[in-house]
C-alpha cells in the first residue's frame, strides 16, 4: 500500500499537480560528506572485488566495537554483514522458521514482517497492541499466542509504524516469555538512533542477558546514517545461528557490496555526529503532533522514536449505516491524496487500522503545508 500511495502521487505529481508526500520512510538527510568521501576513496583504490560473504573483518570489528560501547557483548564472528536489515531479517527469519512453524509479531507492525515468514513457510501471528500502553505490547498477550508451533517473536523498537518505544517491564516480561517456551527474539533495532524525550532505546540482551542465546539483533546503516540506498545492515547473534545465516548468504547474495562496506565502516568509526538530524527530527515531531491533533477528528499520541506519528482517525470514518463516504483508512489516504493532494499510508498497510502514518522525514515547511491542507479539507463542511 505505501508503494501504492507513492506511486498514485507521482502519477499526480507528474500531472503538474502540487503533491506533498509525508510517505517517506528514509531519511530526507543527504549522507554525511565524510562517508561518501571514503566511499570514492575505496573506489579509487580498486577495492572492488568480492569479500568474505559475512562482510570485511575490519567493518565487523566495528560493529563489535559499536555493540561493545552499548553494553552489549558480541564478538566479531557473531556478526554478519547484510544487505540492510532487511536481509539481517530475512536471513533470521529463513534460519529459525521451518515450514509450520508460528512466528509473533505485535501489531501494527512492517510489513516485511509477515511476508518473510511466509516466503520461509510460516505463519505471521498478530498480537494487536493497544494506544493504552503508548503502542507496547502487552506480554499476557503474547504469551496466551504461544503455541506448540510458535518459533519466535519478532520486537521492533522503537517501532514502525507507531514510533512507540518498549519501556525496560515489556521487554524483561518477553525475555520470560522467550525463555520459558524455548523461543528465539528476532529484534529490529533500526531506528534504535532516533529516541525522543529522553526515553533511551534499550536492547533485549542488554536488559536480559539471559535471553542474549535466544536473540538475534538486526540493525543497519540505513535510518541512523541517512544510508538506505548503500544497503548495509547487520545481524548478531549466537555463533552456531551466524554461521549458518553466513553460508545461507553466501549462496543468496554473497557479500555486501565491497564499496559501501567502506562507506559504512567510516560511519561507524569516524563517529559520524547525527545530532543535528535528531533535533530536527524532533522539532519535527513536536509540530508534526500538535497540528494533527488541532484537526478535530484525529488524535495523535506523542510517539518517542523512528520518524512516524500514528493518530487515531476513526472519528473521520464512516460507519457501516452510513452509504458512501470514507469507510477505512486507505480510502481516507485517497481521499486526501485527491482532494488534499497530500500522500499519506494507511494504517491499514500496517495492520493499523483506524490510523493514518505520517512521516516526519519530510521539511518542515512540507509538514507546515501538507497539514495545514489536510485540516482545511477535512474540516470544511462536505
Ligand atoms: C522496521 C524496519 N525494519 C527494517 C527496515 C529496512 O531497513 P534497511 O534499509 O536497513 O533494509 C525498515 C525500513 O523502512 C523498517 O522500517
Amino acid at each position: 500500500m505505501t508503494i501504492r500511495m507513492e506511486e498514485r502521487a507521482k502519477a499526480l505529481a507528474a500531472r503538474g499537480i502540487d503533491i506533498i508526500s509525508l510517505v517517506g520512510g528514509e531519511p530526507d538527510f543527504d549522507t554525511p560528506e565524510a562517508v561518501k568521501d571514503a566511499a570514492v576513496r575505496a573506489l579509487r583504490e580498486g577495492f572492488t572485488k568480492y569479500t568474505s560473504s559475512a562482510g570485511i573483518p575490519e567493518l565487523r570489528e566495528a560493529i563489535e566495537a559499536k555493540l561493545r560501547a552499548q553494553g552489549l557483548d558480541y564478538s566479531s564472528d557473531e556478526i554478519v554483514v547484510t544487505n540492510g536489515a532487511k536481509q539481517a531479517l530475512f536471513n533470521a527469519i529463513a534460519a529459525v522458521c521451518e515450514p509450520g512453524d508460528e512466528i509473533i509479531i505485535p501489531s501494527p507492525c512492517w510489513v516485511s514482517f509477515t511476508e518473510q515468514i511466509k516466503l520461509a513457510g510460516g505463519t505471521p501471528m498478530l498480537v494487536p497492541v493497544s494506544e493504552a500502553t503508548q503502542f507496547a505490547p502487552d506480554p499476557e498477550r503474547v504469551v496466551a499466542a504461544v503455541t506448540p508451533r510458535t518459533r519466535a517473536i519478532v520486537l521492533n523498537s522503537p517501532n514502525n509504524p507507531t514510533g512507540a518505544v518498549y519501556p525496560r517491564d515489556v521487554l524483561s516480561a518477553i525475555a520470560d516469555v522467550a525463555l520459558r517456551h524455548n523461543l528465539y527474539l528476532i529484534v529490529d533495532e533500526v531506528y534504535e538512533a532516533l529516541t525522543y524525550d529522553g526515553t533511551a532505546h534499550l536492547s533485549v540482551p542488554l536488559v536480559r542477558p539471559d535471553v542474549r542465546p535466544l536473540t538475534l539483533l538486526a540493525n543497519s546503516m540505513s535510518k541512523t546514517f541517512a544510508m538506505t540506498g548503500w544497503r548495509v545492515g547487520s545481524l548478531a547473534g549466537p555463533r552456531d545461528v551466524i554461521e549458518g545465516i553466513d553460508r545461507l548468504q553466501g549462496h543468496v547474495t554473497g557479500n555486501v557490496n565491497s564499496i559501501a562496506q567502506r562507506a559504512a565502516l567510516c560511519a561507524l568509526r569516524e563517529h559520524v555526529d547525527y545530532s543535528a538530524m535528531l533535533r530536527e527530527y524532533d522539532a519535527r515531531r513536536r509540530y508534526m503532533v500538535a497540528a494533527l491533533n488541532r484537526i478535530s477528528g484525529v488524535t495523535c499520541p506523542m510517539p518517542q522514536g523512528a520518524f512516524y506519528a500514528f493518530p487515531d482517525v476513526t472519528a473521520l470514518l464512516a460507519d457501516k449505516s452510513q452509504r458512501g463516504g470514507v469507510r477505512d483508512s486507505m480510502a481516507l489516504a485517497e481521499h486526501w491524496l485527491n482532494t488534499a493532494h497530500v500522500a499519506v499510508v494507511p494504517g491499514d498497510a500496517f495492520f493499523g487500522p483506524g490510523h493514518i502514518r505520517f512521516s516526519y522525514a519530510a521539511s518542515m515547511a512540507k509538514i507546515e503545508e501538507g497539514i495545514a491542507r489536510i485540516k482545511q479539507v477535512t474540516e470544511q463542511p462536505r
